[in-house]
Parts: structure tokens; C-alpha cells; sequence
């Protein structure tokens, strides 16, 4: 079939092409003579100070790139140039007035660069400023994030490419974890090979640093290296000491973060019904890849777990009529069945999760956790298509019973779809990155709801004012609820926590009182952290739920995002940075790019479509298997000089003759369509 996988791999040969065509031409005319990397974590929240200097050695002026990948989760909060003495700040602004200067300057003739990208991890920071002869320049970049524990671990990653071998590199980490660091690894591309000798750890009880100082040489000899240098990441894994099951709290300056993680508590047993996706777009790799991933999750179920398998495409099969215990005789019974998942015809979801939601409410629920995980590669193109009808069927068949987590697969998916189906029921929706560890991702998911511990949480805090989220309705080992709010008289001298929840048969509450102003406490390097903590936490979830709202509470959430998100001048996707330039009025604008937006894809050239049959062309899919009869493709165009003249209306006809199977076969959407000899593009 023709989807994007096979699009993907056109894409792929045209990029080797022109990689061997048309060599880039290396030009060392800029020196990065120093390259500062400084990421400081405090209970978590991590900031990082990215400091490039660069000269221009030419004898004329010439323009000079910044370009520095940095984690999704983050925002930046800061970007600074300096040239000649002068300083030139990013402004944080509202996203339409950052459009409309940018707007102005493209009108004004004057360059305006918009940067925007997004990878799987990393999201791309870019801009660039022209330099006079002999003229140096520092770039300075600073983005925060709030570290998540999952699996057990933190994880800070730190990318480094500075594009050439710097003579001054050096990357310096602390970490200041006040109950203690029980663990600290670091691992990623930059620790490999020659690499690992460049890197120091010195722990203390309550502090770590990591330094990474490779000379100019070993900048080349990494596993990712070559001759322009660093290429790779630093990952920093560690956790912290969990000594009370209530939990940590921090408090400095008027506000707190309460960090929710016991590990003491028995498991609960859970009931979980899988809906996997075998539509026809599942082909492949990705269907190869969930059945590794369901037969490695079905081997990790724990014995008392009840399960429950759905597979559909346009028809919805279940392998069994109600969830049945992980027995030995069940799991090898359930593996035979899912070594038999073959891909084939349409995406029915909202036949395929309300079969899931009957049969997990027909399973007796009391002292357990149930849970649904849908996992899709698509739109819904079959039964039940009006995504506001399936997300109200849903909602209202789950009452909110037990969540519903959605993986999306691939580029293809609805992310928002997906994304507010599972906030409405109290889950969240993944990504999984079509890649070769696919498989690692799907089983990742898994383990991280493995093991509930907690239902039905609600923290509970007298002496705090606005709050983070503070209801949860499933605590999972290895992750952490954490809330933060704003303490409502700072004078007083002791703060209250309290947390109720279910545990396994038996109500729990965890009440706790610490002492706000302990004079053995060390304040650390940066005081305001706290709030920066509070302010970006706030922001996440109320960006988050905004997917969820409708009418005036939308628009007052919105608002309120966006006012925290212009006063601690964060880059969220409700607002841009503006920097302008030394040259006159030349303005740059940042923008956050959005998740589950797939990298911008150039168009393949697609060799001329040939007639097939009245309203059809048929061309060359170059790879790409052609569909079952009736199967739709990716909407898209084929483009003749820019003007489109094909639409692929998404529906794509099988080549009767299957055996060329590299053609598919489009739709002319013109009324009498005809297609002159040349190369086609294909969007
Ligand atoms: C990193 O930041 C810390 C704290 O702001 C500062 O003390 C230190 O000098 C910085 N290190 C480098 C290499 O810039
Ligand atoms: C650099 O420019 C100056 C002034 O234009 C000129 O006199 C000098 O010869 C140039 N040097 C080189 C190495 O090109
Ligand atoms: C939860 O995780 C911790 C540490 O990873 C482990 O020691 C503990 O046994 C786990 N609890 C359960 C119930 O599996
Ligand atoms: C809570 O936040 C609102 C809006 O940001 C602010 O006006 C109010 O002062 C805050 N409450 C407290 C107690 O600081
Ligand atoms: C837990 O508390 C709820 C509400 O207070 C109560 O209805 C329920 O019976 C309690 N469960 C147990 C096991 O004690």
C-alpha cells in the first residue's frame, strides 16, 4: 500500500541522492572557540544555559548559524545575542503579535526568518545573524524543564552538535536533590568510545556533577562523531532516596512542590484489555512490531492480572468473550492468537474501543485496577467516522470507570483525536515513533502502568492557593505525582500535606507537616526556581486542557496560560520569541512546534502517471505495495509546476494486474482531467 511508510522511503532515496550528488561544501571561515553547555537541576527542575562564541575569521562580513536541539518538554525561557558589545534579547510575545512584526518585516522586503522543527525527542532552536570581518559573536540560550520519573529513573538529556570541533567545549551538570541521589548513570552517543574518558562524576550526598570536558581530538572519536565534532547526547539518568512514603516537599519563597512517589505498597491487580489496530496501514513493520510487543507485555503480566485481547479493522474480532486470567494455559493460548494478527481493511474505532469498554465492565472491578489501551495507526474510516460522535460514545460508555490510554503510531494518527479521547478518561495518549525500536516503545508504555499501586488519589493541601492538578485516578510504581501551588500566608512556619487513596483493599491516608523554615536547610543556587517549578507545571496542564474545554472556560484557561507563559517569558505554543536583529528591523520569530506535527517533508518527484482508467492515473509507488480494493491512502496532491492537479482524495485503487505491485493508482478529481509527460511532485 501506498501510505506514508512507503512515502517515507521515496523521501529517503531522494535525500541519499542529492546527499551524493551535491556534496555540502565545508567552509571553516567561522571559529566556535567556545562552546558552554550548563544544565542546573534543583528537585527536579532543570535549567540549562546553552553559550556559544563564534568568530568570523573571513575579511567581510557573513552571516553566522545558531542552531541548538533541545528536549520537547522544554521551554525556553531566554535567548540573548551579543555582538560588538551590544546585546540583543529574544522578546517573549503574545503568538499574533510575534505574527504580525514578523508580518511587517516580510513586508518591509527585510529577511525574517521563522523557525520551527520537530524530531522525536528534541526540537530544533535556530537563527542566525550576520557578522562583520573579523567580528565575534555569543549566542546564549536558556530553557527549563520539569523532570518526570518514569521507570523508576529522571532522565536529563542534553544534546551537543556544535557543528565543528570547538578548542574550548566544556558541558557542566549539577544536580541538588534535597532527600538525597540514590542512583546517577550516564549514558547516550557521547559517553561512547574515546568520549567516556572526557567525562567526570563526583557525587555527594545531596549533590552530583557531571562534567564532560573533551579536548578539540576527542571531539571527532564518538560513536556519532566525525570531523565535525561532537554529534550525540548526554543522557543523565538518576533518582533520589524515598525514605517517608508521604513524600517530599520543598518550600522556598512562597511556594511549594509536594513530590507523591511511595513504593511500600502492595501491588494491585490489574484488568487490562488491549484494542490493537490491524488495518490494512499496520502492514508491515508496524504489525511485525506489535505482535513482538504484545507477546513480550502478555509474558510480563503478573499471574492474578485478568486480560483481556481486541484486534480490528473494519470488523472487530475479540480473542476472548470476557477477560480470563494470566494463567500459563491462557498466555499460550493468547500468543498463538496473536502471532496470527494479520493486517487488512479499514479503522473502525469506535467499534473497536466500546467492545473493549463492555468487556471490561462486565469483569468485576472491586480491589483492582482496570485499564484500556488502544492502540492505532490511524483515522477512523470505517462504522462510526464523526470523531465527536465516537469521543461522546466513549466518554459515555467509560463514565469514568477506568482510563483509556491511546498509542498513536506512526505520523498518520489524529494526535489530538487520540489525545483528548484519553484526557476524557482520565488516561494519556503516546506516541509511538515509527522506528526500529518500535517494539522497546510499545513494551516501555506497558511497564509504565505495570504495576498500579494506588487508585482514587486526592492531595490535599490547607495552607496552599492555586494548585496544580490534585486528583489522580491511578498511581503507577516507577512515576510520581507531583503538585505545586503558591503557600497562602508565608509567615507561618509549618506546612500540611495529605493524601487519600485507595490501596490494594483498604483505604490509605498520608498526612504530613514539615517545617517551613529550617534553619539547617541550604537555599539553593537559585531561589526563584520555585515558582519558575510552579509557573511551568501550570502552564503544561492548562495547555493540556485545553483540548478539553469548550466556551468561556477555554478561553479563560487560554488566557491564563498565556499571561504565566509572557510572564516568565516561556515559548509555549501560545507564544513566540521575537529577536530582532542588529540589521535594521530584521526581526526572527521562535515558535514552540506543536506535538504529534510530523518533520516538514520536502515532495518526492514522482515519475509521470500514466492513464489507467477514466478519472485514474496510475504511477509509480517506487517500493510501496498498492492497497486492497476500496483502501484509503494518505490525502494529498500531486502537484504538475506547483499547480496541483491530482487530489488523492485518499481513496486508492489496487492495480488489477498485482503482479507490478509498485504502482498505485489515483484519482483525477478534474473534470477531464489530462496529465502532460514530466516529473510529477507529489505533497
Ligand atoms: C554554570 O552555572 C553556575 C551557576 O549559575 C556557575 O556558577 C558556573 O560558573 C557556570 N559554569 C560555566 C562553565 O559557565
Ligand atoms: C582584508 O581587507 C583589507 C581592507 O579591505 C585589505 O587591505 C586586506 O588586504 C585584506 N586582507 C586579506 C588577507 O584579504
Ligand atoms: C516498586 O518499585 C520498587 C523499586 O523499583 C521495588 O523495590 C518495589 O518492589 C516495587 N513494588 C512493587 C509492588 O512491585
Ligand atoms: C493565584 O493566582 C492568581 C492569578 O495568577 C493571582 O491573582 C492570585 O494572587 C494568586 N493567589 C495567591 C494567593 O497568590
Ligand atoms: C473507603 O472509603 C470510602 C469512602 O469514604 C468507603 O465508601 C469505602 O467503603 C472505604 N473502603 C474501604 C475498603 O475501607
Amino acid at each position: 500500500m501506498m501510505d506514508r511508510a512507503a512515502l517515507r522511503l521515496i523521501l529517503l532515496a531522494v535525500f541519499l541522492i542529492s546527499a551524493t550528488s551535491d556534496p555540502v561544501k565545508k567552509k571553516q571561515d567561522v571559529d566556535i572557540y567556545s562552546f558552554y553547555i550548563n544544565s542546573t537541576v534543583t528537585s527536579r527542575y532543570s535549567t540549562t544555559v546553552i553559550t556559544s562564541r563564534v568568530a568570523n575569521t573571513l575579511n567581510e562580513s557573513q552571516e553566522i548559524q545558531f542552531e541548538v536541539k533541545i528536549p520537547k518538554n522544554a521551554f525556553i525561557s531566554k535567548f540573548r545575542m551579543t555582538i560588538e558589545g551590544k546585546t540583543y534579547d529574544g522578546v517573549v510575545k503574545g503568538k499574533e503579535e510575534a505574527q504580525q512584526q514578523y508580518n511587517q518585516a516580510v513586508s518591509r522586503g527585510q529577511s525574517a526568518g521563522l523557525v520551527r522543527s520537530v524530531g522525536r525527542t528534541l526540537e530544533d532552536f535556530k537563527t542566525s545573524v550576520t557578522v562583520a570581518a573579523l567580528s565575534k559573536v555569543t549566542f546564549e540560550l536558556t530553557y527549563e524543564e520539569l523532570l518526570k520519573r518514569r521507570l523508576g529513573k529522571y532522565e536529563l538529556l542534553i544534546n551537543a552538535q556544535p557543528m565543528q570541533p570547538v578548542a574550548d567545549f566544556k558541558m557542566d551538570v549539577h544536580i541538588q536533590e534535597k532527600p538525597g541521589i540514590s542512583f546517577l548513570e550516564v549514558k547516550g552517543d557521547l559517553s561512547t568510545g574515546d568520549l567516556a574518558n572526557a567525562i567526570k562524576t563526583t557525587r555527594a550526598d545531596k549533590d552530583a556533577w557531571v562534567t564532560f570536558y573533551p579536548t578539540r581530538d576527542q571531539q571527532t572519536k564518538c560513536k556519532s562523531c566525525g570531523e565535525n565534532g561532537l554529534n550525540g547526547d548526554l543522557l543523565i539518568t538518576y533518582d533520589v532516596e524515598r525514605r517517608s512514603p508521604k513524600g517530599e516537599v520543598v518550600v522556598s519563597n512562597g511556594y511549594f512542590v509536594h513530590y507523591f512517589a511511595p513504593s511500600d505498597v502492595p501491588r494491585i491487580s490489574k484488568n487490562v484489555v488491549f484494542i490493537i489496530d490491524r488495518s490494512g496501514s499496520m502492514s508491515g513493520r508496524k504489525i511485525d512490531q506489535t505482535r513482538l510487543a504484545l507477546l513480550r507485555i502478555l509474558t510480563d503480566l503478573d499471574e492474578d492480572d485478568h486480560f483481556g485481547l481486541i484486534t480490528f479493522d473494519s470488523e472487530v474480532s475479540l480473542w476472548k468473550r470476557e477477560l480470563l486470567k494470566a494463567t500459563e494455559k491462557n498466555l499460550k493460548n493468547a500468543k498463538s492468537f496473536v502471532k496470527e494478527i494479520r493486517d487488512r481493511g479499514a479503522t473502525d474505532i469506535n467499534a473497536a474501543v466500546l467492545a473493549g469498554v463492555d468487556m471490561i465492565s462486565r469483569h468485576p472491578r472491586e480491589g483492582t485496577a482496570s485499564i484500556l489501551i488502544l492502540l492505532t495507526d490511524g483515522d477512523p474510516n470505517t462504522g462510526e467516522i464523526n470523531i465527536e460522535k465516537i469521543m461522546a460514545n466513549v466518554k459515555e460508555a467509560i463514565g469514568t470507570k477506568f482510563p483509556l490510554y491511546c498509542l498513536g503510531f506512526g505520523y498518520d494518527v489524529n494526535f489530538d483525536f487520540l489525545t483528548k479521547m484519553s484526557l476524557e478518561n482520565g488516561g494519556v495518549a503516546r506516541r509511538i515513533y515509527e522506528d526500529s525500536d518500535a517494539d522497546l516503545q510499545l513494551q516501555g508504555f506497558y511497564d509504565e502502568v505495570a504495576v498500579p499501586l494506588l487508585t482514587d488519589i486526592q492531595l490535599k493541601y490547607p495552607g496552599g492557593t492555586n494548585l496544580t492538578k490534585t486528583t489522580f485516578s491511578l498511581y503507577f510504581n516507577g512515576s510520581e505525582i507531583v503538585v505545586s501551588g503558591q503557600i497562602t500566608d508565608n509567615s507561618v512556619e509549618s506546612f500540611t500535606t495529605e493524601v487519600i487513596a485507595v490501596s490494594k483493599g483498604s483505604n490509605v491516608t498520608y498526612q504530613d507537616t514539615i517545617m517551613t523554615k529550617d534553619p539547617s536547610d541550604v537555599p539553593p543556587e537559585d531561589e526563584d526556581f520555585m515558582q519558575r517549578l510552579w509557573a511551568y507545571l501550570t502552564v503544561k496542564q492548562l495547555l493540556e486542557r485545553q483540548v478539553l474545554l469548550k466556551g468561556q472556560e477555554k478561553e479563560d484557561e487560554n488566557k491564563e496560560a498565556l499571561k504565566l507563559s509572557l510572564k516568565y517569558q516561556f515559548v509555549t505554543p501560545l507564544t513566540s520569541m521575537v529577536v530582532t536583529k542588529p540589521q535594521e528591523g530584521e526581526v526572527e520569530v521562535a515558535d514552540k512546534p506543536k506535538e504529534g506535527e510530523a518533520p516538514a517533508r520536502p515532495a518526492a518527484k514522482m515519475p509521470h502517471p500514466v492513464p489507467y482508467a477514466p478519472g485514474f492515473w496510475l504511477y509509480q509507488s517506487q517500493g510501496g505495495l498498492p492497497g486492497p480494493p476500496g483502501a484509503s491512502g494518505v490525502p494529498g496532491v500531486l502537484r504538475d509546476n506547483g499547480s496541483p492537479l491530482i487530489q488523492r482524495g485518499g481513496r486508492y485503487h489496487t492495480d488489477p494486474l498485482q503482479s507490478i505491485p509498485s504502482y498505485a493508482v489515483a484519482h483525477d478529481i478534474r473534470p477531464a482531467g489530462r496529465l502532460l509527460p514530466g516529473m510529477y511532485e507529489m505533497l
